[in-house]
């Protein structure tokens, strides 16, 4: 099953991501994590996205397809995959469908204040990319599944946060359209606990 996860940032997409993952048993692939782990390493990805990333714009379309593209290749991928952070751009999408199939565009549907409230609490765990809430953190500063140090995302200061939030109502809100009218488009409600909102998703996916 090829799944594309669309929703505003902090909308729960790398969270569920990793919940599929496990029972699905296909791989997530976050751009936003691909990279962040290039910038960690200061490689030469890295250091040519380094400004976007930290003040909240988009990484232009023609570098993130190609990683996109590349990725999407490799054996893993064969039975299936879940994209998390991508297309966000009418341009991404259709590069997607030129050289792959998506069964289903899952919207995860989640109002501002929540939005808010979910990305002040955020921590980050580096070394797994597992993501977090503080409140459901008995220590806030170590990974509860890797043990590896957690850290606040730069790009979670209220300053980049509302960037990201322009650009996404600008540029990737669209893509709610275009996959309607493919007929690929399902919203589910991402209010609720996470195991609510995955059920939900499930549910989707079993019907
Ligand atoms: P990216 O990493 O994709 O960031 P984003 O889209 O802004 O999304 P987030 O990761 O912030 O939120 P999320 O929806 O994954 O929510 P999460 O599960 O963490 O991208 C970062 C940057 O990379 C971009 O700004 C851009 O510069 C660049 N980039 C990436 N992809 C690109 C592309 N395709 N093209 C160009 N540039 C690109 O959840 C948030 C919090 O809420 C967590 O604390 C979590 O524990 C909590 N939570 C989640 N679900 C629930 C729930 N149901 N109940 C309670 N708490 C919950
Ligand atoms: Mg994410």
């Amino acid at each position: 099953m090829n799944i594309v996860l669309l929703g505003a940032p902090g909308s729960g997409k790398g969270t569920m991501a990793q919940k599929l993952t496990g029972e699905l048993n296909i791989p997530q692939i976050s751009t936003g994590d691909i990279f962040r782990k290039n910038l960690r390493e200061e490689t030469p990805l890295g250091l040519q996205v380094k400004d976007i990333l930290n003040s909240g714009g988009l990484v232009p379309d023609e570098i993130t397809i190609e990683i996109v593209r590349n990725r999407l290749a490799e054996a893993d991928c064969a039975n299936g995959y879940i994209l998390d952070g991508f297309p966000r751009s009418i341009v991404q999408a259709k590069a997607l469908d030129s050289f792959q199939n998506i069964d289903f565009a899952i919207n995860l549907d989640v109002d501002k204040q929540t939005i808010v409230s979910r990305l002040s609490g955020r921590r980050f765990c580096p070394n797994c990319s597992g993501t977090f809430h503080v409140s459901t953190l008995e220590n806030t500063t170590v990974c509860p599944v890797c043990g590896g140090t957690l850290i606040i995302r730069k790009d979670d200061s209220e300053e980049t946060v509302l960037e990201r939030f322009r650009v996404y109502e600008t540029t990737t809100l669209p893509l709610i359209e275009y996959y309607k009218a493919q007929g690929k488009l399902v919203t589910v409600d991402g209010t609720g606990g996470i195991d609510v909102v995955y059920r939900r998703i499930m549910d989707v996916l079993h019907k």
